[in-house]
């Protein structure tokens, strides 16, 4: 294998945590949302408001399907990526998961404070945000519980990541 998917829910860190990944072991840096607005010349935000969530799904779909082809690559996936159609058995067949845990209340207080716009919790106040969270970390976890490493994405410690991971990554 020589392909790491992060996975976790939105908020938990995954693009950051996969830029300092790959410098480590050398490999490429792949944000999967960044792809599909390269590719479809939209931002997610506009792809949920003109095309739809389904049309969004779908588009995520083809961008992931495309990383299988890539070498030596560590890619962030979208917070809902491994949820949807047969994703996460192809995730574990073509590279290693892994899945940054984090309590619904400290995702909500990072997302209350992040930049850019998530268009499933837009206009949402606090309590909303973290009612919606609990509620779809609720549905969602079972898929990312299915990575082969689990980390706390509050305090991740590199070097146990790092060595956890060599073990199945080729050399
Ligand atoms: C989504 C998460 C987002 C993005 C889209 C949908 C989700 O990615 O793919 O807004 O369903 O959780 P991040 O987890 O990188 O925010």
């Amino acid at each position: 294998m020589n392909k790491v998917f992060l996975m976790g829910y939105m908020g938990s860190g995954k693009s950051s945590l996969g830029k300092r990944l790959s410098r480590k072991l050398g490999f490429d840096f792949i944000d999967l949302d960044k792809l599909i607005e390269e590719r479809s010349n939209m931002s997610i935000e506009q792809i949920f408001k003109e095309k739809g969530e389904q049309e969004f799904r779908l588009l995520e779909q083809q961008a992931l399907h495309s990383c299988f082809e890539l070498q030596n690559v560590v890619i962030a996936l979208g917070g809902g990526t491994p949820c949807f159609f047969d994703n996460i058995k192809l995730i574990q067949q073509n590279g290693v998961g892994v899945y940054l845990k984090m309590s619904a209340s400290a995702l909500a207080s990072r997302l209350k404070n992040a930049k850019s716009i998530r268009p499933l919790i837009a206009g949402m106040n606090e309590i909303e945000v973290l009612e919606f969270i609990q509620q779809q970390l609720g549905e969602r976890e079972k898929y990312y519980l299915r990575a082969q490493l689990i980390v706390n994405g509050l305090s991740i410690k590199m070097e146990e990541l790092n060595k956890s991971l060599l073990e199945f990554l080729d050399q």
